[in-house]
């Protein structure tokens, strides 16, 4: 059986035209939906991560606030300047490039943003609206996750979701917003502290792989015709590519011979996380997310 690709890069796409129809209606009332986003230091992957949202903004006719910061930037230096966004009238979303140098407390950083405009979803407020089920943004990832699952037709009402890897970005937020009342999955949560992985992969109806280690889902920890979604971006040398690396999922490319559905990397869920993300700056703008 050969396994049907999740294009989450046309459905990005698709998103993005979209928000790119609001921001226009929005600008007719003279608001340009803004967000400012946040890069301290010059690791590769975060840089490269914030260009692909800060293009993906001006395509979409938004403002993107570019703001970079040298590695040694302080921590109060930073809270001072998240401090005037806050304040700004025109910067409707914040978002902080995760993660800050070692020197920067990210807890402090995280609770920094009002989470008026916390279009990441990460200050403690946001997290518990969302558990709440109170108004607020949604997580970008597990949306997207959730977009992608929807547009595919996939049953997540009654399904056993298998989620592996617990941050705070992806595991938690996901596991919580699928066992609303609105999608009705049974969630069990794998970790590092979890024994005999594969057993509970096996049984999953929807497995989705969270950790950050290439190749960790194997083909023989995939129940036949299991829907598979990879949210890992893996940078491993490769020195055939021009750039000596290659991005690569979590799960082994060989599991698309086994399930039903899958995400490739790239260009499955990567894409949806900055569709939602210029989604949560159209509400930002509208203030129809925001609890207050
Ligand atoms: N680092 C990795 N993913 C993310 C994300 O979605 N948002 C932010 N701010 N940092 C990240």
């Amino acid at each position: 059986m050969s396994a049907i690709i999740m294009d989450g890069k046309a459905l990005g796409l698709k998103i993005r035209e979209s928000v790119k129809l609001q921001a226009a209606g929005l600008k007719e009332k003279g608001i340009v939906p803004c967000l400012a986003v946040v890069l301290v230091g010059e690791d590769p992957a975060s840089l490269s991560y914030v260009k692909s949202k800060e293009k993906a903004l001006t395509e979409a006719g938004m403002e993107s606030r570019d703001i970079r910061l040298p590695e040694s930037t302080s921590e109060e230096k930073l809270l001072s300047i998240i401090e005037e966004l806050n304040k700004d009238n025109k910067v409707h979303g914040i978002l902080v490039q995760s993660p800050v140098p070692k020197h920067i407390d990210e807890e402090k950083v995280i609770a920094a943003v009002t989470p008026t405009k916390d279009v990441d979803c990460f200050h403690p407020v946001s997290v518990g609206n969302m558990i709440l089920e109170r108004q607020g943004f949604l997580p970008c990832t597990p949306h997207g996750v959730l977009k992608l699952l929807r547009e595919y037709k996939i049953q997540i009402a009654g399904a056993h979701v298998v989620i592996v890897g617990r941050s705070n970005i992806v595991g938690k937020p996901l596991a919580n917003l699928l066992i609303r009342k609105e999608y009705n999955a049974t969630v069990t949560l794998c970790h590092t502290g979890t024994k005999d992985l594969k057993s509970h992969t096996l049984q999953a109806d929807i497995l989705i792989s969270a950790v950050g280690r290439p190749n960790l889902i194997k083909p023989d920890m995939v129940k036949e015709g299991a829907v598979v979604i990879d949210v890992g971006i893996n940078r491993v040398t490769d020195t055939s590519t021009s750039k000596g690396y290659k991005v690569c999922g979590d799960v082994d490319p060989a599991v698309a011979e086994k399930c039903g559905f899958f995400t490739p990397v790239p260009g499955g869920v990567g894409p949806m996380t900055i569709a939602m993300l210029l989604q949560n700056v159209i509400e930002a703008a509208l203030k129809r997310r925001v609890y207050e």
